[in-house]
């Protein structure tokens, strides 16, 4: 598990039409960059997005950073070149917005290997719209489905309350169940999950709070906005000492000869099942992949 386990604890979305940005990135403590060609970005800066970003990714230097292009969607205008572009850039990802339907996936993975894309590069989902929220588990199943190649969703809170009328406030009651249906599909779909972003990246607080709600829920990490999200959003998805320092100690425990036929044991007066330890697991899976990197 720790050999291929790759932490996604941070995504920093950038305009792909912000060469500053895109430089900036590679000084960056995050686990993911999303060099953004879609919302982020003007009409008029397209194709200026595009060829700075192409020309950044395959120029590299980003490390150990995850590399994910977002690109714009098939129906617009700048759809298929992007894809090109992506494709020949060779990022660790395309992130691929407003998804509907599994087909909508197909149809870019079918794409991806008519342009010749690399084996390794995966597709991943923007979860921000009704139809996606109906069509959730559906869409988690491509992650059974090596041909689509599918990854990581990512939720996009801000298009689904605009799609919805939803509003996002405080505790985000009205995503709640979205959100929620969305870790379920993508943990029956065996990929990883990231949260929304938070708008108002001045409110510490507000952050704090929505990055401790994401850890509750079950996400992988959490897409961000602005660099000083950055160290709050690690201190909130990275385990603490004491949860590592327990995985290490029942899954100990659990290999101890006279543990070895049991189910269930006791550790430090509390009961400890195997699914704890099987839980522990990921959890020093996590802390070592970190290590590694830093
Ligand atoms: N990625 C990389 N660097 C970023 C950044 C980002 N998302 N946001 C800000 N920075 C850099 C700035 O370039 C600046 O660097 P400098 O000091 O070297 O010049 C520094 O961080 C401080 O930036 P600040 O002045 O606080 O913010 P700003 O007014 O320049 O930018 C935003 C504010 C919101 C426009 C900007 O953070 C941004 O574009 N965020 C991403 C938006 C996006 O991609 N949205 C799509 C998905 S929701
Ligand atoms: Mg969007």
């Amino acid at each position: 598990m720790s050999s291929s386990f790759r932490p996604r604890r941070s995504a920093l979305y950038m305009p792909g039409s912000n060469q500053r940005a895109l430089e900036k990135a590679k000084t960056l403590d995050v686990d993911c960059v999303l060099l953004d060609l879609e919302d982020a970005v003007a009409p008029d800066s397209k194709t200026v997005a595009r060829d700075q970003v192409a020309a950044a990714v395959s120029a590299g230097g980003f490390g150990s950073r995850e590399v994910v292009i977002r690109v714009n969607g098939p129906a617009t205008p700048w759809g298929e070149e992007d894809l090109k572009a992506a494709v020949q850039a060779n990022p660790d990802a395309i992130l691929v917005p407003k998804v509907n339907t599994p087909a909508d996936l197909q149809a870019i993975a079918h794409k991806l290997s008519v342009y010749g894309a690399s084996n390794d590069l995966k597709l991943w989902a923007m979860m921000e719209t009704p139809e996606a929220m109906l069509n959730a588990a559906a869409i988690g199943a491509c992650g059974r489905d090596p041909e689509v190649r599918l990854s990581c969703f990512v939720m996009g809170t801000n298009d689904l309350a605009k799609e919805t009328r939803a509003r996002l406030t405080p505790g985000r009651a009205a995503m709640l169940p979205w959100l929620m249906t969305c870790v379920a599909a993508a943990r029956a779909g065996g990929i990883d999950i990231l949260d929304g972003v938070f708008n108002a990246f001045q409110d510490e607080e507000g952050f704090a709070a929505e990055c401790a709600q994401g850890v509750d829920m079950g996400m992988d990490g959490k897409t961000l906005i602005h660099p000083k999200q950055i160290a709050p959003c690690h201190g909130a998805f990275s385990p603490t000492e004491e949860e590592v320092a327990w995985a290490r100690k029942i899954n100990a425990e659990f290999d101890l000869p006279e543990n070895r036929s049991k189910g269930a044991i006791q550790v430090d007066g509390k009961m400890v099942e195997r699914l704890h330890a099987d839980m522990g697991k990921r959890v020093i899976a996590i802390a070592d992949a970190i290590a590694a990197r830093s």
